[in-house]
């Protein structure tokens, strides 16, 4: 549809951008704080450790500070599951409450939204030794968790967000640093996928819990949606797409809108003799929880063709090789690719949350989106991030076609506000608007600078997005 004018962003639009603890805070056993898997994890070689990260849990006031004179609306973060309860589940540690308490109040002191993610990839160290998600009781554990966060913290956070990016925790466990394997496993797609059923089933206690405790609170899933495409018009093609999409996509926001299990996935799962167990009440549990909007995670879309029997598994976040007789990765000749490989596909973006409307009629909140690439520094204190703020005019103009489209959009808290250390590829990739003097090789003065991107996204910001041109 070209449309002859576009809507404005609604007036309360949430214009910020999002970290995640243990990517950002550093001080990853300071003060009381537990370790969690990642601090466990053997690092992909080359890449920082996560002892610093961008030090936020001491420069938190100066980090919101900057954040305020970008004009931010909100600030996504995430809490550390170990800085509240070091071992997971029992003694609370009050150190870790006054962290969140402090940067809760600076963000509103402000006048931003705090937006809480609960669980970004960090399960506590000590209960990955009792079997991870794997456990039932880990569905217990998060509730408990859970309820600790929304007594200390309900009183000033409206926005919560579940799980982060549950699809890939289950799809690429191994390369975020969050599989945990029994063991000797006769067959990890089951445990995978038991694992997958305790994280709906805690997300789901979770959002009841929330709207029981907190009756002014909103609370939805974090996945990472990219709307698969098909490689060509052929019918073979088109049910391969659908195939990924429903294993990447839908099974996560079937279960959290409508408390049902993707058909496709679990046919699937049948067949490989895979599906979880289901107990008495599961499913009830499920249908009972009713998310107010779905936070969603979107880098780029993807690409299939129909499977020929030979895909090798394999791929990160954002690209895939296939599975065999499911569907085989196709490198989309349209999309250009970032310094990381990724490809970039900003009408993508909108070609996902119409599907996304039109699928769950709920209002949607973008959670992340951004561009990994280097930076330089210049010995004059900047950085010429000119290809980070393309890629943001490209994308905010498709959230604004969207809205034109008729989707309800919250708001726009892309990844991330200022430079962390990435999933797998230190924090050389870096994302944010806030530039952190720190390498993978050593810790730096950890002074930050603005960026180019920064003075950009003010200016946006000032403008309610009606300015997206170049500095
Ligand atoms: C998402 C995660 O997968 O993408 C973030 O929620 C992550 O934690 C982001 O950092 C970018 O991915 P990466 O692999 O470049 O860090």
């Amino acid at each position: 549809m070209i449309h002859k004018t576009l809507k404005p962003f609604p007036k309360d639009f949430f214009w910020g951008a999002s970290t995640s603890a243990y990517q950002v805070e550093g001080a990853n056993l300071e003060d009381g704080k537990g370790p969690s898997c990642q601090d466990v994890k053997e690092l992909p070689p080359g890449t920082a450790d996560l002892k610093t990260c961008a030090d936020h849990y001491h420069h938190y006031k100066e980090d919101v500070a900057l954040m305020a004179e970008m004009g931010f609306k909100s600030y996504r973060f995430s809490i550390a599951w170990t800085r509240i309860l070091p071992q997971g589940t029992g003694e609370v540690n009050p150190k870790g409450i006054e962290f969140y308490n402090n940067l809760i109040d600076e963000i509103k002191k402000y006048g931003m939204e705090p937006i809480v993610t609960m669980f970004h990839f960090d399960m506590p160290a000590a209960l990955d030794e009792r079997g991870s998600w794997g456990n039932r009781e880990s569905v217990d554990w998060f509730v408990n968790f859970a309820k600790i966060m929304f007594e200390n913290f309900g009183d000033r956070v409206k926005y919560w967000l579940t799980i982060n990016e549950q699809n890939m925790l289950t799809l690429v466990g191994p390369i975020i640093g969050t599989l945990h394997l029994p063991e000797n496993c006769e067959n990890p797609m089951r445990e995978i996928y038991q694992q997958n059923h305790h994280m709906l089933l805690a997300q789901a206690k979770a959002m009841v819990l929330c709207h029981e405790m907190l009756p002014g609170a909103k609370i939805g899933p974090a996945p990472n949606i990219s709307l698969i495409y098909p490689a060509s018009c052929k019918p073979e093609d088109i049910t391969a797409a659908q195939n990924f999409n429903a294993m990447r996509n839908w099974l996560y926001l079937d279960m959290a809108v409508y408390g049902v299990y993707n058909a496709i996935l679990w046919s699937y799962l049948e067949e490989h003799d895979a599906c979880p167990v289901i107990e008495e009440g599961d499913m009830d549990i499920m249908k009972q929880a009713h998310p107010d909007f779905i936070g969603f995670n979107y880098y780029n879309t993807g690409t299939v063709s129909a499977s020929d029997g030979t895909e090798v598994a394999g791929g990160d976040q954002q690209s895939s090789n296939g599975i065999a007789g499911f569907y085989k990765g196709f490198k989309n000749p349209y999309l250009p690719v970032t310094e990381f490989n990724w490809e970039i596909d900003p009408i993508g973006f909108r070609n996902t949350i119409r599907e996304m409307y039109s699928r769950y009629r709920l209002p949607m909140l973008v959670t992340e989106n951004g561009l990994g690439a280097y930076d330089t520094l210049t010995e004059d204190g900047k950085i010429h991030d000119t290809y980070r703020i393309k890629y943001y005019q490209d994308h905010i103009i498709q959230i604004q076609e969207a809205i034109t489209d008729g989707c309800e959009m919250l708001g726009y808290n892309p990844w991330s506000a200022i430079d962390l250390v990435s999933t797998h590829e230190g924090i050389r990739k870096r994302y944010g608007f806030i530039y952190v003097d720190t390498t993978d090789e050593e810790v730096g003065s950890l002074k930050r600078y603005r960026k180019d991107s920064f003075f950009w996204y003010k200016k946006v910001i000032a403008s309610n997005g009606s300015d997206l041109s170049d500095l």
